[in-house]
């Protein structure tokens, strides 16, 4: 039986069929999965690997190697906060505690009503001039205070999973600005 939807594995063949080599489709595909599960099983990347005709070892090296692909489920959103120099010197352990707080989970957690999983990660998201900055859905926030990061969560926390890769311009404006 099918890991995915009709409308998943339709996407993929979609994505397949747009390059000349089907291994150029791997990480759009990965993204239909994810949105349709919430993160990558197993059984989701063997069938991307059939539909594109790769063994599965090769679909999950790609997988495993991209920290925006999750390999368990977790909330409808995820919040990646940067703790590396940068952000370490503008305030980025104040801003883990007070998610700490405010989520009511450590880093790696989800919140219990599902909304939120958040973790804190060493490595820089290349958003240092905007320090202290984190990641919501992928979408970069910056110049972070405990007031920004409430307003940032409050406005998203309703709000279904996002769709497809959120690859939107980086941003210092007002939360929910874009
Ligand atoms: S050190 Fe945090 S974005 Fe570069």
């Amino acid at each position: 039986m099918s890991a995915l939807t009709p409308k998943t594995r339709a996407e993929i063949q979609r994505q397949r069929d747009r390059y000349p080599q089907a291994r150029s489709a791997v990480l759009p595909s990965l993204w239909a999965v994810q949105h349709q599960l919430g993160y990558l099983s197993p059984e989701g990347m063997s069938e991307v690997a059939e539909l594109l005709r790769l063994t599965p070892s090769e679909v999950e090296a790609v997988a495993s190697f991209y920290s925006m692909y999750f390999d368990h489920p977790g909330g409808r959103h995820h919040v990646l906060v940067c703790v590396n120099v940068s952000c370490a010197l503008r305030g980025a352990e104040e801003i883990v505690s007070h998610l700490e707080r405010r989520l009511g989970c450590p880093s790696g957690g989800t919140t219990e009503d599902g909304a939120f999983t958040w973790e804190q990660t060493v490595e820089c998201l290349g958003a240092c001039g905007g320090a202290p900055a984190m990641q919501v859905d992928n979408h970069f926030q910056e110049n972070l205070t405990p007031e920004r990061v409430d307003a940032i969560l409050d406005g998203v926390r309703g709000d279904a999973a996002p769709e497809g890769p959120q690859l939107r311009p980086r941003s210092s404006a007002a939360p929910g600005a874009s």
